[in-house]
C-alpha cells in the first residue's frame, strides 16, 4: 500500500483520541467515530488543549498546530469510513463487540483498506475470523498515552500478509514509534510479562509478604521501574489487569496466570458500588485523596454528572476499606 493519506479512529476514548492527535500531527486526515456523541465532545475538547499545550512548550508551531486541528474530523456514522486507507479500531476491550464492528468495517471500507485492532489482550485471528480479508487485518497496540509512549507492538494473525504487516511498521514510524512484533497468543509480549509481574505484586501483598509501600520501593529503587507494580496497576486500572489476566489464565491454560484474590476481591467490591450508582469506572485503589480528584475531574467533564457528595462518601469508604486491607491494618 502506498503512504497512507487518511485514516479512521474508532473509538474516542483515552486510547483513540491519543491515536487519532498523533496521526493528525504527522500529517494524516483523520475521521473520529463514537456511538456516544458526548464521548466525540470531550475528545476534540481534549485534542484541542493538547495541541494548545504543545504549541506552548514550542513542540509545534502555531500553524502546525492549526493544520492539525484541522485535519480532525469527528462522526458518529461509521459509513464516513469508506475513504479511510487505514482503520484503527480502539472501542471497549470487547470481543464480540469488536467482532461485530470488523464485520461493519469489512463492509464499508475500500477493498485495500487495512484494518488494525488495538486490542491488548483479544487474539487477532479471531477478530479477523469475521471478515473477507483476514490478510488485511493486524493488531496495532499503542501504549498509554499514544503521543508519548514510543512503542507500538504489532500483532499478526494467522492470516496477516507481510504487505499489512509492511504498511502498518511504516505507519507506526510515521508516528515517530518504535515497532516490535508479537504472535497472536494471548498477552502477546508486553501484557505477558507485565500482568504476571503485577499479579505477583498482589500475591507478595495477599500472603503478608510486605507493604504495599515496601513492594513499590522494592521495585522501584531494585530494579530501576519508574513506578512500582501497585502504583502501576492503579494507573492502568484494576478491571483491566484483572481483566488480562483471566484472558491469559484462559488462553495460556496455566494456573500459573491465575489472578490472586486479592485482586479478583476488590475489583467486584468497588465495580459493584460504582455501577449500581450508574458511574463510569476504572478501578483504581488510589488514596481516598486521588480518587476524589478523579471524580471531581469526571464530574466536571461531565463523565460523572450524578455523582453526590454522598456518592463521593460511599467510594472515599470502600476505598478507605480497600487501602486499609493493602496495608493489613
Ligand atoms: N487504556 C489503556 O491503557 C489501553 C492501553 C492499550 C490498549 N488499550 C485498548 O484500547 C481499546 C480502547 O481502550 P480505552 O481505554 O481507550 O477505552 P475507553 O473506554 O476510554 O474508550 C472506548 C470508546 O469506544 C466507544 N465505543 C464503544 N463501543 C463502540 C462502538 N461499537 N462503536 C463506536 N464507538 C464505541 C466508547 O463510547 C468509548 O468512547 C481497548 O481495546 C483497550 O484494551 C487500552
Amino acid at each position: 500500500m502506498d503512504g497512507v493519506k487518511t485514516i479512521g479512529v474508532l473509538g474516542a476514548g483515552q486510547m483513540g483520541s491519543g491515536i487519532a492527535q498523533l496521526a493528525a500531527v504527522h500529517g494524516v486526515d483523520v475521521w473520529l467515530m463514537d456511538s456516544d456523541p458526548n464521548a466525540l465532545t470531550r475528545a476534540m475538547k481534549s485534542l484541542s488543549n493538547s495541541m494548545q499545550r504543545m504549541v506552548s512548550k514550542g513542540q509545534l508551531s502555531q500553524g502546525e498546530g492549526t493544520d492539525a486541528l484541522n485535519r480532525l474530523r469527528c462522526t458518529s456514522d461509521i459509513e464516513d469510513f469508506h475513504i479511510a486507507d487505514f482503520v484503527i479500531e480502539a472501542i471497549a476491550e470487547n470481543e464480540a463487540a469488536k467482532k461485530k464492528i470488523f464485520s461493519d468495517l469489512d463492509k464499508i471500507t475500500k477493498d485495500s483498506s487495512i484494518l488494525a485492532s488495538n486490542t491488548s489482550s483479544i487474539s487477532i485471528t479471531r477478530i479477523a475470523s469475521v471478515t473477507s480479508r483476514p490478510h488485511q487485518v493486524i493488531g496495532m497496540h499503542f501504549m498509554n498515552p499514544p503521543p508519548i509512549m514510543k512503542l507500538v507492538e504489532i500483532v499478526r494473525g494467522a492470516d496477516t500478509s507481510d504487505e499489512t504487516f509492511k504498511a502498518t511498521k511504516a505507519l507506526a514510524e510515521r508516528f515517530g514509534k518504535t515497532v516490535i512484533c508479537s504472535q497472536d497468543y494471548s498477552g502477546f509480549i508486553v501484557n505477558r510479562i507485565l500482568m504476571p509481574m503485577i499479579n505477583e505484586a498482589f500475591f507478595t501483598l495477599y500472603t503478608g509478604v510486605a507493604t504495599k509501600e515496601d513492594i513499590d520501593t522494592g521495585m522501584k529503587l531494585g530494579t530501576n521501574h519508574p513506578m512500582g507494580p501497585l502504583e502501576l496497576a492503579d494507573f492502568i486500572g484494576l478491571d483491566v489487569c484483572l481483566f488480562i489476566m483471566k484472558i491469559l489464565h484462559a488462553g495460556l491454560g496455566d494456573t500459573k496466570y491465575a489472578p490472586c484474590p486479592l485482586l479478583v476481591q476488590n475489583c467486584k467490591t468497588i465495580i459493584a458500588s460504582l455501577k449500581c450508582k450508574g458511574i463510569p469506572y476504572r478501578v483504581r485503589t488510589g488514596s481516598p485523596r486521588k480518587r476524589k480528584v478523579v471524580v471531581q475531574k469526571r464530574k466536571q467533564e461531565g463523565r460523572c454528572s450524578n455523582a453526590s457528595t454522598s456518592e463521593l462518601k460511599v467510594q472515599r469508604g470502600l476505598q478507605v476499606q480497600w487501602w486499609n486491607r493493602r496495608n493489613m491494618i
